[in-house]
């Protein structure tokens, strides 16, 4: 379970980036997170990965405090979290195969489960027979499937992914999208950050809508308003 009370940030130059945020999003959902540019969705993902913390208010993550987290306990949290960027962030001079081989190693995956969970997870994503392809070899849309097959690879509870569509045109957009929403009908709780209206209209899915810092909506429905 996601679940953030009263979070406040402030960067250190002084922009207030999260004036009270509230929300919760219990395991198995699937919510969109949007709003104007500014409006502090990315600071959110990244309270969500422990890559800040707030200064006030509670951030918790599947079961962990990221407020008064005890550092050996970080690895832990994080490995319950796997983060998709708009621009991949795939190692290049790695084939798909080896990038996600190495993601399973680095949380000390043995051999037997990387070779058992990496064919699983491209069949998942639709790559079966790109094990050997270099990120450079694929179309935008390809690599976003081998960035998501990455999060999967170690079984996280929670998928949260930044404008994961951002760099891909609409039919690509939305194929990403219905992938994202099926690996939550298979068990994964997903949070998708997007500025794409028509794609999160097309889905019937919860949307949190924020501005300047705090949250103005936040129920099933469409993404009309810019606020
Ligand atoms: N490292 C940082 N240092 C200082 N200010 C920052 C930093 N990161 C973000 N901000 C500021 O905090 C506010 C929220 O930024 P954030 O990146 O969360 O917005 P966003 O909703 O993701 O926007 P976008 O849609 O453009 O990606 C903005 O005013 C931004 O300029
Ligand atoms: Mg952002």
């Amino acid at each position: 379970m996601i679940r953030l009370k009263d979070v406040h940030k402030t960067y250190v130059n002084g922009t207030h980036a999260l004036n009270g945020v509230s929300f919760q999003v219990d395991d198995g959902d699937f919510a969109f997170l949007v709003g104007p540019s500014g409006s502090g969705k990315s600071t959110i993902i990244k309270l969500l990965t422990g890559e800040i913390v707030p200064d006030r208010g509670r951030v918790m993550v599947n079961g962990f405090s990221v407020s008064n987290i005890r550092e050996w306990q970080i690895p832990l949290m994080r490995r319950t979290v796997g983060v998709i960027f708009q621009d991949f962030r795939l190692i290049q001079n790695k084939t798909v195969y080896d990038n996600l081989a190495l993601a399973m190693r680095a949380v000390g995956a043995s051999r037997a489960t990387v070779q058992e969970r990496i064919p699983y997870v491209l069949e998942l994503v639709g790559l079966r027979g790109k094990e050997k392809s270099f990120p450079d070899q694929l179309s935008g849309g390809e690599q976003q499937r081998v960035a998501i097959a990455r999060a999967l690879v170690n079984n996280p509870i929670t998928i949260v992914a930044d404008e994961p569509t951002g760099n891909l045109d609409p039919a690509m957009s939305l194929e990403i999208m219905t992938l994202l929403e099926r690996i939550n009908a298979l068990g994964t709780t997903v949070i998708v950050v997007t500025h794409e209206r028509e794609l999160v209209n097309h889905f019937r899915k919860r949307v949190i809508l924020l501005d300047r810092g705090t949250v103005i909506g936040d129920g099933v429905g469409t993404y009309e308003v810019e606020a």
